[in-house]
């Protein structure tokens, strides 16, 4: 539908290499798309789950880390180390040729 569709958000692929992260507003709330080698694309919310600190995406680490009481995240958005008590939020995403469309 119409209003399904004004949710959305549309990327181009070639905005994220791989290895690499974007950050976006999905909705009204930070967001990340992150280009996983091997593993392509996933879009996870920036909002810690311990205290809703925003994470960063660390390319060296390949991980989200959280700056507030050192939160990590793995590139599924499950939690590595430190306090945060579930996981990231992963919104759905599909490919559709050279363009990433989220939600
Ligand atoms: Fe992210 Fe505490 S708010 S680790």
């Amino acid at each position: 539908t119409r209003a399904a569709d004004a949710k959305k958000l549309i990327i181009r692929k070639n905005e994220v290499p791989s290895g690499d992260a974007k950050n976006i507003i999905y909705q009204g709330e930070p967001a990340v798309l992150i280009n996983r080698p091997e593993k392509g694309f996933i879009a996870l919310s920036r909002t810690c789950t311990h205290l809703g600190c925003l994470v960063a995406f660390n390319k060296s680490r390949q991980e989200l880390i959280c700056p507030c009481h050192a939160g990590t995240y793995d590139l599924e958005g499950s939690v590595v180390s430190g306090p945060p008590p579930k996981p990231l939020t992963v919104i759905p995403l599909r490919i559709e040729g050279d363009t990433i469309i989220i939600g």
